[in-house]
């Protein structure tokens, strides 16, 4: 299954590791990355130390592309695309905002750049600016969400710009490989079905509480702060919410949320950490190798595919 996307980051399967602060480490991206998927570093809010020691360690592991996600919001995002400069990542994604300023020095450089886009008008502004590709993510998806779904954001951004669209959000089985393509996607990112890798670094109490969770296991909170943010229902979550209802300051809901998502999925406390994941958690019944996901969703994606050529009777489970 080549499509677009494999051309253009020179990798074997359209499907590619969303950048996940805390999670996106060395042992999932290369993993990822050695699969013939793309591995994505996610840098969160770390500092710049952090990520070339990511960027060192995933090189020796894997000589397969890989690239480094950058959360807009951080402290440090002029410091962590200098170390993506020096240390010649060749694939750049963005988070959180409007990288646009940040476009031609990443392009000037030869890096390739793919942001995160939850609107048409943004997608075709970057497009402008000179992204390479861009990622339509819709608010089903684990972490900071926007307001349109998958469904109806995919198509409405292939039809806005001419460069390739990756499909994000609620993907996480060969069935959603399929139907992104449909879509007019050349390929899908994936965050929540990857926590379930086995070489993700998430506590294993958070990727049991992805394994039993149901379809309507998560809740969007943060809509007065301006980021809301999809995770899995909990204490944390609970109050969070009632904080908000309340009519709690930006200020009093960052106090209560900082260090809330390390306590969850790497520390493993569900009920007081953030356990930020998607609505496709519902669909996420194991935990195997990145390589198996990988080569599992593909080729249920194909027989799908496949099987619509043909038929439209049957397809409903691959
Ligand atoms: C725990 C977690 C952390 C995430 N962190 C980031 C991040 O730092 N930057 C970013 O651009 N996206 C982030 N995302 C979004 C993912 O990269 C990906 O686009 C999203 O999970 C896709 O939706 P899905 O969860 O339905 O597969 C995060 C998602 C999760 C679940």
């Amino acid at each position: 299954m080549r499509t677009t996307i494999c051309e253009l980051f020179n990798i074997e399967y359209p499907v590619i590791q969303g950048g996940m602060v805390w999670l996106g480490t060395w042992e999932l991206v290369s993993a990822v990355s050695e699969g013939g998927g793309l591995g994505i570093i996610g840098s969160g809010n770390a500092p710049p130390g952090w990520v070339r020691e990511q960027i060192r360690l995933t090189r020796e592991r894997t000589d397969k592309p890989f690239g480094v996600n950058i959360m807009l919001m951080s402290p440090f995002v002029e410091q962590v695309i200098q170390v993506v400069l020096e240390e010649g990542v060749p694939i750049v994604t963005t988070g959180g905002g409007n990288p646009g300023i940040h476009i031609p020095r990443l392009k000037e450089a030869g890096v390739k750049v793919m942001p995160v886009v939850s609107s048409v008008a943004l997608a075709k502004r970057l497009e402008r600016a000179g992204a390479d590709a861009v990622i339509a993510e819709g608010m089903e998806s684990g972490g900071h969400i926007g307001e349109t779904t998958t469904m109806a954001l995919v198509p409405q951004v292939v039809d806005g710009v001419n460069v390739p669209v990756v499909a994000a959000g609620g993907i996480g089985d060969g069935r959603g490989l399929a139907a992104a393509l449909c879509l007019g996607a050349h390929g899908v990112q994936m965050g929540t079905r990857f926590i379930c890798a086995e070489e993700c670094i998430a506590h294993i109490n958070f990727k049991k509480k992805i394994l039993e969770a149901r379809d309507r296991a998560t809740v969007a909170t943060g809509y007065t702060t301006g980021h809301p943010v999809r995770c899995l229902e909990n204490r944390m979550a609970r109050q969070f919410a009632a904080m908000e209802a309340r009519g709690a300051t930006v200020a009093e809901l960052e106090k209560f949320g900082e260090g809330k998502l390390q306590l969850g999925v790497i520390k493993g406390d569900i009920e007081n950490g953030s356990l930020m994941a998607g609505q496709v958690a519902g669909l996420v019944k194991d935990i195997k190798p990145a390589a198996a996901i990988i080569r599992e969703i593909v080729e249920e994606a194909e027989r799908v595919i496949a099987r619509l050529s043909t038929s439209y009777l049957g397809v409903a489970n691959g």
